[in-house]
């Protein structure tokens, strides 16, 4: 593989709503636009929402569709030798399986688990998201009233309590590094 046409691949972060994963994502793109002079395409849950999903609600059936738009835009981002960063909840394990299917027949797929705990989420509640879900004026809410299944075998599991961002960042670059993704 020549420098000239590295091959693509999609990050996928999961993890609770106020996990992380946007934050991780930001200092993500940075680093990596820093490191390789490639330009990263970012599909962030609440932006996809907003722009490619703003139709859908938070049933199970719903949530399904958004991540398999976000995962037809990565397979299509990495099949062109681009760079995915993906960060929605994704809380079903089979949907999360049938993405990686899609992308790995044309590039690396590496599933990061933000595994930051309810408990600590729902103290941060940056959009006072965990306030309504406990009183019951937003239904469905992810950890509390609609499950989220933990990645059995992500590529890298990141227990943020006690890291900082920058070292969370930076355990994913050494994943991608293992992993023959990056240089
Ligand atoms: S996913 O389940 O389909 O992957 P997605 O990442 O797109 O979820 O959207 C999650 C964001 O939507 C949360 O961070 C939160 O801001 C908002 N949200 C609104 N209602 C809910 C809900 N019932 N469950 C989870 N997140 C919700």
């Amino acid at each position: 593989m020549s420098d000239k046409n590295p091959k693509g691949f999609t990050v996928f972060f999961t993890g609770l709503s106020g996990s992380g994963k946007s934050t991780t994502t930001d200092l993500l793109e940075i680093k990596l636009l820093e490191r390789l002079g490639r330009r990263i395409t970012v599909l962030d849950g609440d932006e996809v929402r907003q722009h490619l999903s703003s139709e859908l609600g938070f049933s199970k059936e719903d949530r399904d569709t958004n991540i398999q738009r976000i995962g037809f835009v990565a397979s299509l981002i990495t099949k062109h030798g681009g760079i995915a960063i993906c960060a929605p909840i994704a809380p079903y394990r089979e949907t999360r399986r049938k993405v990686r299917q899609i992308i790995e027949q044309y590039g690396g797929f590496i599933e990061v688990h933000i595994a930051t705990s309810l408990e600590e989420c729902e103290r941060r509640d940056p959009k006072g998201l965990y306030v309504k879900a406990r009183a019951g004026t937003v239904k469905e809410f992810t950890g509390i009233s609609a499950p989220y299944e933990e990645p059995e075998n992500p590529e890298l599991r990141l227990d943020t309590e006690g890291l900082t961002v920058d070292e969370s960042t930076e355990a994913v670059i050494q994943t991608l590094k293992k992993l023959g993704h990056i240089d």
